[in-house]
């Protein structure tokens, strides 16, 4: 959405102010910090006194006062699965019960289960819902999600979420990047070679033709898609314009992290199998590692190593996979977990869910900071300290958005 940006914003009084990344895997920080935007835009940030010189807080459009807390960029969550229809809170308790993800998948539950109930939605309910995820992750102090497609698994009714996503960016303040997953699953009665002919010559060509995607994601995986079919489907989409995205090593390695360095992609994501050689073929292609300890939770799997990039100097970046597996839509949660069940430290875990999450998005113009140049997205959360957000297990600590300068929240 852009309801037009104010002229100037001037964000002040804050305890501790999250610029960006540091030299190493975490953020740079500014005690009694403050920035200006114009337009939207970062012009300036710094320590208060010199900013409201330059930029006096009474001149400004929108002037917010922090008043002692801290400031930090907007969430960046690079990985969901935000836009379906249905219900499957059943599964919870099955699961609880012993029953494993992939059991329920192959019996025709799971991912197939909510492709039913999307076939069956009409676009606007599709938005709709989104739009109701949208509010709850941007009070929760997101600003760019990326929503994946995949519960459609056919031309017309992948085209379809793609609309929803489309239609929901349009009407909300979170920026969202839309991602085209038509190999998410083999549907129900398919075969799976089959259907990666489907999704290369039907599909991938209907939605390059719409442009209403930015990259291209494949749930390579035991049983779903493999490693050979999973490159296939990435190599044409990159051909068709898609940055390749992959879903890799979640339940068993087949060899993603191999495809991903192939075919260059942006991410890699879950890497809850990842051995010593995956994890050095992400790095030394430049692929960046998504995180999701949201999903290891709610599956009760162990996490993802993500020490074994940390310590190597490789930024990690953290996202909830919102979806009807893992109900997350708070960055702040997913946070939480990646320093407790990671052992991240809050700084590289801020940096994952910021800058390393905008890079996992291919974002370059400063998205996930607030330096100079970047968007005005930023977020004043209820705490003094960074160390406060992870450390913060019950409530939502934020508390003012903005998005483009504009304050969106609070
Ligand atoms: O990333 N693993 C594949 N896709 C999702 C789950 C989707 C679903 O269960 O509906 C994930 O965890
Ligand atoms: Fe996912």
């Amino acid at each position: 959405m852009d309801d037009g940006p104010p002229g100037l914003t001037v964000v002040h009084g804050a305890s501790e102010l999250v610029v960006g990344p540091d030299g190493g895997v975490g953020v740079e920080t500014i005690p009694d910090g403050a920035f200006a935007a114009e337009e939207g835009r970062v012009v300036t940030v710094g320590a208060a006194d010199e900013v409201l010189r330059e930029y006096p807080a009474e001149n400004a459009d929108v002037a917010v006062d922090a008043d002692g807390r801290l400031v930090a960029p907007g969430f960046v969550d690079p990985h969901t699965h935000a836009v379906f229809a249905g219900d499957r809170t059943d599964e919870f308790a099955a699961k609880l019960r012993g029953k494993s993800y992939e059991d329920i998948l192959a019996e025709g539950g799971g991912i197939l289960r909510t492709v039913r109930a999307v076939r069956e939605a009409d676009e606007a309910t599709l938005t709709a819902n989104l739009l109701d995820h949208l509010d709850v992750m941007l009070a929760h102090g997101t600003t760019t999600v990326e929503v994946k497609s995949g519960y459609g698994l056919s031309t017309e009714s992948e085209l379809k979420l793609l609309g929803a996503v489309d239609a929901a960016d349009e009407r909300h303040p979170v920026s969202v990047v839309p991602t085209f997953m038509g190999a998410h699953a083999v549907p129900e009665d398919d075969d799976a070679e089959e259907y990666v002919r489907e999704v290369v010559d039907e599909q991938l060509p209907a939605v390059a033709d719409q442009g209403i995607a930015e990259f291209c994601d494949v749930f390579c995986e035991r049983g779903v898609f493999s490693a050979d079919q999973s490159r296939r489907i990435l190599r044409a989409g990159a051909e068709a314009g898609l940055t390749p995205k992959i879903h890799a090593d979640e339940f068993a390695d087949v060899g993603a992290t191999g495809v991903a360095a192939d075919v260059g992609a942006a991410s890699a994501d879950h890497l809850l199998r990842t051995d010593d050689e995956g994890a050095d073929r992400l790095v030394d292609a430049g692929v960046t590692p998504v995180l999701l300890p949201g999903t290891a939770f709610a599956l009760g799997e162990a996490y993802a190593d993500a020490r074994r990039f940390l310590d190597a100097g490789t930024p990690v970046a953290v996202a909830t996979d919102f979806n009807p597996n893992c109900f997350a839509r708070s960055m702040g949660f997913v946070a939480t977990l990646a320093c407790v069940g990671m052992r991240a430290t809050p700084g590289e875990v801020l940096r994952g869910a910021t800058h390393a999450a905008a890079a996992a998005l291919d974002r370059t113009d400063g998205t996930g900071t607030l330096r100079s140049g970047a968007p005005a997205d930023a977020v004043v959360h209820d705490v003094r300290e960074h160390v406060e957000v992870p450390y913060t297990l019950d409530v939502n600590t934020a508390d003012v958005v903005l998005a483009g300068g504009n304050p969106v929240v609070g």
